[in-house]
């Protein structure tokens, strides 16, 4: 047998064993945490599925897929069972860590003060982002008002790396409920950051749209590049009902705290919407040179991110499609961290995607 028939038989063997056409973008579930050995037959199966996806789903040049060939609930379960599995790494200078912070983030502004993370730490954007969320005047009188103990409520946490932080050296009196639909994401909270926090810390595996929570509770609701409103001028009903549960769960004068790098018309829509709902916007801040400068900064440590983890699934090496997928995974992997060459990085650098951390309190 040559190198491709062998090929071809180990295909047919896949779909014998039920592996069949396997689209890492779609087929996942964000109700289920996925193994290391779940996570190789995952991409094996991905791999032999190469000849039967006409074209690829991602560009050759930018690593750009499009809106509707994607399902978030499939990529995001994807990366945070990767980011569990891999467990601790070494950034580009042999520093170790675990990759948990889902953001882009920014290099914190110099007129907001002293910088909130350390210089060496690998995810300080990450850090910059949250803190940022508690930055405004207003919020930070809030916390003053009610001696540091306020309730947070976070819609899209992830991982909880953010949570973590905000509740260690943010607000370290706050209580925080840390909610996403990714159960690989709530799990990794609920194992690793919440018992430090002894109770304080509390991650919850649910859709925003239909939070559990009760009306009225939050003094502050955080959104961390949550994944919604990024389609143009074109409000989504998840988009609404998103916007919806934040003032819904929030106390009469409280506050959404939202950073995201969407498009323009996202934001005036987002804007439109808000004020249509009862919530006032009442700060506005640009970030984008600063995000830009952090998705530079940052290129190194992604890189050396991406090499590690691909390094790790040795169905990249099988002839012909594993190569070819390997690609296509680094790609989409730059292109989900905006790094330098990728299509979300451009639409930040050109500021199709500004960068803005605003403020809308509850009226
Ligand atoms: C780019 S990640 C950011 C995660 C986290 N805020 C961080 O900065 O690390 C976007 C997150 O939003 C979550 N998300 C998107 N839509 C959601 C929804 N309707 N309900 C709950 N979580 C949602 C995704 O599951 C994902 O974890």
């Amino acid at each position: 047998m040559n190198m491709i028939e062998r090929d071809r038989a180990a295909r047919r063997r896949a779909i014998r064993n039920g592996h069949g056409v396997m689209d890492v973008l779609t087929n996942l579930s964000e109700a289920t945490e996925y193994s290391m050995p779940r996570l190789q037959a995952i991409i094996a199966a991905w791999v032999m599925s190469a000849p039967m996806e006409p074209r690829g789903k991602v560009a050759r040049g930018d690593g750009h897929v499009d809106e509707s060939e994607y399902r978030k609930q499939s990529i995001y379960s994807l990366l945070y069972s990767l980011y569990r599995s891999l467990g601790s790494v070494e950034n580009e200078h042999g520093e170790r860590y675990q990759f948990t912070f889902n953001t882009w983030g920014y290099a914190w502004p110099e007129a907001w003060g002293p910088p909130p993370a350390h210089q060496h730490d690998p995810q300080r954007f990450g850090r910059n982002a949250y803190s940022g969320l508690f930055h405004f005047d207003a919020v930070q009188q809030l916390a003053r008002e009610r001696g540091g103990r306020l309730h947070v409520v976070e819609l899209g946490c992830g991982t909880g790396a953010g949570a973590d932080h905000v509740c260690t050296s943010v607000l370290p009196k706050c209580t925080y409920e840390a909610i996403d639909m990714q159960l690989a994401g709530v799990s990794t909270c609920r194992a690793q950051f919440a018992p430090k926090h002894r109770g304080r810390l509390v991650a919850t595996h649910a859709d925003a749209t239909r939070a559990p929570i009760d009306d009225e509770v939050a003094d502050v609701v955080a959104v961390c590049e949550t994944h919604v409103t990024d389609q143009g001028e074109v409000m989504t009903e998840e988009d609404r009902k998103f916007f919806r549960s934040a003032r819904r769960i929030l106390k009469r004068g409280g506050f959404l705290a939202w950073g995201n790098s969407i498009p323009e018309q996202a934001w005036a829509s987002s804007f439109e919407f808000l004020a249509s709902i009862g919530m006032e916007v009442v700060a506005v801040d640009d970030v984008t040179d600063e995000a830009v400068l952090a998705r530079d900064l940052d290129d190194p440590r992604i890189q050396a991110y991406v090499a590690h983890a691909l390094a790790r699934f040795p169905a990249f090496r099988i002839p012909v499609y594993g190569p070819q997928r390997r690609v296509e995974a680094e790609l989409a992997m730059r292109n989900l961290c905006r790094a330098p060459g990728t299509r979300l990085y451009d639409d930040l650098a050109t500021r199709r995607d500004p960068y803005r951390v605003i403020l809308a309190r509850r009226t």
